[in-house]
This record gives structure tokens, sequence and C-alpha cells, in this order.
């Protein structure tokens, strides 16, 4: 499967959004990966529905809108009004927790709209908790750290959740990307393409870096 790059502006200056995506996307970045936090569902606020707005004025870049919210099933609409391509959800959220139907039709109501969809998975979860969403999502996001701040370090115990997710994906949707997110570097991200993931979030691995495209082409390397 293709690798693909989508870099987290959490570890970027928010001085300077515009041009900090310029040089991810000059560096051959995929996607920008946009962590939006409510200060509920995990212990940090970051970003809102204006900024993603205002992201979407300056970047062709896909725009990946990651939920960590407690309601995702009133502000995912949102979101895609304000021009997220790619929306995940986590199975966790309160307004949602664990029921498939109610997020299904969050999903759903997503895909509705025009965006692609996913969803997300903490560390403690079980991979079988996505297993009722892979025929219609775009994406399955497994966090590699506790969601809620960058520069964590990447947690190995991680990689069964990824295989058996990928094995499951054969199944039902082949064509599933299988996302990480959380202190992914080159030789981690190596070790979660063995076990089946193509989407890697970095942070710190890539902004402030001088050698960004680097970075970026050795992680695209992986699917040579
Ligand atoms: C954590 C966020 C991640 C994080 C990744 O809650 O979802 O996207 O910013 O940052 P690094 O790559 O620094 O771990
Ligand atoms: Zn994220």
């Amino acid at each position: 499967m293709n690798s693909l790059v989508s870099p987290s502006i959490l570890a970027s200056d928010f001085s300077r959004l515009a041009e900090e995506i310029n040089v991810i996307k000059n560096a051959g970045a995929d996607y920008v990966h946009v962590d939006v936090m409510d200060g509920h569902f995990v212990p940090n606020i970051t970003i809102g529905v204006p900024v993603v707005a205002s992201l979407k004025k300056v970047t062709d870049l896909p725009l990946d809108v990651h939920l960590m919210i407690d309601a995702p099933d009133v502000y995912a609409p949102k979101f895609v009004d304000a021009g997220a391509d790619i929306v995940t959800i986590h199975v966790e959220s309160p307004n949602i927790a664990f029921d498939v139907d109610k997020t299904r039709a969050v999903l759903e109501n997503i895909r509705s709209m025009g965006a692609e969809c996913g969803v997300v998975v903490k560390p403690k979860t079980p991979a079988d908790s996505v297993f009722p969403f892979i025929d219609i999502c775009k994406m399955i996001l497994v966090m590699t750290v506790e969601p809620g701040f960058g520069g964590q370090s990447f947690m190995h115990d991680m990689m069964p959740k990824v295989k058996a997710i990928r094995e499951k994906a054969n199944e039902i949707n082949p064509e599933l990307d299988i996302e990480i997110d959380g202190g992914i570097n080159q030789e981690n991200a190596e070790l979660c393409y063995q076990n089946g993931a193509n989407v890697f979030v970095a942070g710190t691995y890539l902004f402030g870096k001088k050698n960004i495209a680097e970075r970026i082409a050795g992680i695209h390397s992986l699917s040579i």
C-alpha cells in the first residue's frame, strides 16, 4: 500500500500557520493533520472550526481533522462545512461511546455531506471496537500515545491492534487506510507499516526540522 504522511500542525508555530503548511506541502506532505481538542475528552484545548475554515483558504492539501471531543455528533458536520476533507471521531467520545448505531449515524452524516470519515481508538480500546465501521470508513486511526499532547513516546505494544485491524479490513474493505498517530519517527513508522498501517501522522518529528523533505521521503519510501 502507498504510505502517506499527515503532518500534525499541533507541533507547528500557530502564529505562522499558512507558512508552516506551505513548508510541509513543499516537502511532500499528503495531508494536513488537524488535532481538535475540547478540554473535556482530553486535558488540552487546541483548534476549532474557524481555524479549519481559515486553513481551507490557504492550502489545497486535504485536511485530515482528528476530533478529540465529547460531542462529535454535534461538531463533525460543522468541521465538514468548514472544509474538512476527512473527519475522524473517537469511538470513546461520550456522546457516541461505543454505541454502534450512534457512531454509524455520525459517520454516515459526514459522508452524506461529501467528506470522508474514520474512527479513532485510544491505546486502551481494543481492535474489535472499530470492526463495525470498517465498511464505511476511509480510515481507521490507531493512537500510539494517549491523546492530548504532542511530543510523547510511541507505544510499541499497539502493533497487534494494527495487525488485527488490517486482517479484518482485508476481509471487508481492502482499500482501508490505517493511520498511526503519536510519537512517529522513521524507525517506528517502518514497524507500523510492517503491521499494516499506511498513513503516518507526525508532529515533532517534522515541524521545525531542517530536513523535513528527507524525513517525509523516508516515510514514503516504506511503500517502494
Ligand atoms: C495527540 C495528537 C497527535 C500529536 C502527534 O493527541 O493526536 O496528532 O500531535 O504529535 P507527535 O508526532 O509529536 O507525537
Ligand atoms: Zn492527531
